[in-house]
């Protein structure tokens, strides 16, 4: 029975897209809705977790989660590594590029009429990759179960799954979740197709069409299938 098979563990939860200050009123954001991390964080606390979600939308926790609320991929990043837990989902999706400089006033359009189309420019900077950097940390003696989200779009290079396999490559966590974006797919919707690839790529388990508790659900199901003993 799953009634209560995560009690014990303290499990962390991102969700939600991060949002990159251009200035005071301005981000660089993207259309995650945060409702599959929602929906991780309540069943997971349904089974009896102790739960933490970490996230960047302003939805109301679910019964029984802690919350902890982010904007950017730094904030993000320093939520995550303060906490510590025995699970890790990483189902934010966090920028992997915010600008340089956040301007402290707002930009403004220039009326000089001897530049009448000049256009800021905003120069991006790289993210720290925070699942790669947990990935470093365990080979220090942390030992969180690391689950990575990967949204995909199939085309002329691979399929989602072939796009998912190389990410697990570089990004050798214990379960991927790869779901199908674009063409408004996924993104903010209720139901959605995910394959869950084992770490090192040896088997994928399809889930779906199914809506985000159900998968959410799957998800767990498979995290106490690798980790029986955490
Ligand atoms: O390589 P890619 O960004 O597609 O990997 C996606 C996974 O990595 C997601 O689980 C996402 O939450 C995580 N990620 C991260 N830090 C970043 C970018 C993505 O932890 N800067």
């Amino acid at each position: 029975a799953r009634d209560r098979d995560l009690a014990g563990l303290h499990v962390l939860v991102t969700a939600g897209g991060t949002r990159e200050p251009l200035d005071p009123v301005r981000y660089l954001g993207n259309r995650s809705s945060g409702k599959q991390g929602y929906a991780l964080a309540a069943v997971a606390a349904q089974r009896g977790a102790q739960v933490t979600l970490v996230s960047t939308v302003s939805t109301p926790a679910p019964p029984g989660c802690a919350l902890v609320r982010v904007e950017t991929a730094l904030q993000l990043r320093d939520a995550v590594l303060a906490a510590d837990a025995d699970v890790v989902v990483m189902a934010a999706a966090v920028a992997d590029f915010r600008p340089e400089h956040a301007a402290t006033a707002k930009i403004k359009k220039t009326f000089d009429p001897a530049a009448p189309d000049a256009v800021p420019v905003v120069r991006l900077v790289r993210n720290p990759d925070i699942l790669a950097e947990l990935l470093t940390r365990r080979g220090e003696g942390t030992t969180p179960v690391l689950v990575g989200f990967a949204a995909e779009t199939g085309d002329e290079q691979g399929s989602v799954l072939d796009h998912a396999r190389s990410k697990l490559a570089r990004k050798p966590v214990d379960l991927l979740v790869a779901n199908e974006v674009g063409d408004g797919v996924t993104f903010g919707q209720d139901d959605t197709t995910v394959h869950l690839l084992s770490g090192d790529g040896s088997s994928s388990h399809d889930i779906g069409p199914a809506d985000k508790t159900t998968v959410a659900h799957a998800v767990w199901d498979a995290v106490r299938a690798i980790a029986p003993t955490v």
